[in-house]
């Protein structure tokens, strides 16, 4: 049995009947139906970066693959720009109302409150169930697979799910190793009540994380481990690059091919690789050990940055709209991060599907 609502109203779970529950129909799956992001206008590049910083736009470009990021104003928080990426989202799908909201961030408003209630609020969601996800980079991907789970039971029939950070808030300005990397920006989806296997619905999620390498990166202060920061550098981001860098690449292969085997898809079937963008080397080495040709893996590292959990959302709206992700595509998802913790999915991407930038 599923609902669509257009008004306000908290969602009620469907009580299952035996019908569907005996039904030849495949299982019940979250469909994506509306992709929208939004990145702040502050473009800042690596000649602006090397002013104040002892690196250089050919260091930048050849060992990252960043040409410019966007950063927010200080005055601009991560749910600012959440509201804007969900405003859209919610555009492009045609709806006024979602079920719950899930916020994937590493940069929330605040320790506390959560920020997904704020944001659902901003966007006239009041009363909805609406928490924060974190995971690092693999946030967003983490989401959808709570979003999924959640449609999946039918506790919710619509979920708005948003990746946002303001990684410019954590990150040292004097730091060479994350400075040029880190930036701002905000992506979001919509995913609703399917099936399994049809255009849109999300495939089955392959995913894990790895917590001994807890401190690869890491903000040492302003958590409950040791509250009040010592030194300067300990409320920042420090990263241990080339250990984060050697992880990414095998745990994005490795869940890749999980993925993509549960979905009964073989590596050769797909059409779309979508690789968090942390560093073009890593998407580059990511495609290579699958064997995936680079044209087949759209990017938009050179002038978003990394923006953590907003990433992938951010990437699926900019290759939507570029005409790079095409109706019939069959396209495998990978997320790796903060924890460490790494995701992937597939889905066959539907006709029609608006993405709003
Ligand atoms: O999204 C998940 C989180 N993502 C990450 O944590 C990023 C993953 N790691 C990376 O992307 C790469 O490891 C980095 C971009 C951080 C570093 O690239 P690398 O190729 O692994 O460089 P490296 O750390 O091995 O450093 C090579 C050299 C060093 O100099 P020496 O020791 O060879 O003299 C660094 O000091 O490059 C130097 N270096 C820089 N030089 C100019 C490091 N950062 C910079 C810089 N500009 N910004």
């Amino acid at each position: 049995m599923r609902r669509t609502r257009s008004r306000p109203q908290a969602y009620v779970a469907p009580v299952i009947s035996s019908s569907d529950a005996t039904s030849a129909l495949p299982p019940r799956a979250a469909r994506l139906i509306g992709l929208g992001s939004w990145l702040p206008p502050r473009q800042v590049d690596n000649a602006d970066l090397a002013e104040r910083l002892d690196t250089s736009d050919e260091w930048i470009r050849t060992r990252i693959g960043i040409a410019s990021r966007h950063i927010a104003d200080p005055g601009m928080a991560t749910s600012d720009m959440a509201v804007e990426a969900g405003l859209r989202a919610m555009k492009a799908a045609g709806v006024e109302h979602v079920d719950a909201v899930v916020l994937a961030t590493a940069t929330p408003d605040h320790h506390v409150p959560g920020t997904a209630p704020l944001v659902a609020h901003r966007l006239g969601l009041s009363h909805v169930p609406a928490f924060d996800v974190g995971a690092g980079c693999s946030g967003f991907v983490y989401a959808t697979t709570v979003a999924a789970g959640l449609i999946h039971a039918g506790t919710a029939g619509t979920v708005l799910v948003i990746g946002a950070e303001k990684m410019s808030a954590i990150i040292d300005p004097a730091d060479r190793s994350t400075a040029p990397i880190f930036a701002d920006g905000a992506g979001a989806v919509v995913l609703a009540s399917g099936r399994a296997g049809e255009p849109g619905a999300l495939g089955p999620v392959a995913w894990g994380s790895d917590g001994e390498h807890a401190d690869a990166v890491q903000i040492p202060s302003g958590g409950s481990r040791n509250p009040s920061a010592s030194a300067r550098e300990e409320r920042y981001v420090y990263i241990k690059g080339n250990e984060v860098f050697r992880h990414a690449v095998r745990r994005m292969d490795q869940v890749a091919r999980e993925a993509a085997t549960a979905a009964q898809w073989s590596i050769q079937d797909i059409d779309r690789l979508i690789v968090h963008q942390a560093n073009a080397r890593i998407n580059a080495a990511v495609a290579n050990a699958l064997g995936v040709p680079p044209q087949h893996v759209p990017s938009n590292i050179a002038h978003v940055g990394n923006t953590s959990a907003a990433s992938i959302p951010l990437l699926l709206s900019h290759a939507a709209v570029k005409g790079q992700l095409a109706a019939g595509h069959r396209v495998l998802v990978a997320s790796f991060g903060a924890g460490f913790t790494w995701a992937a999915t597939t889905l066959l991407w539907p006709s029609g599907l608006q993405a709003i930038t």
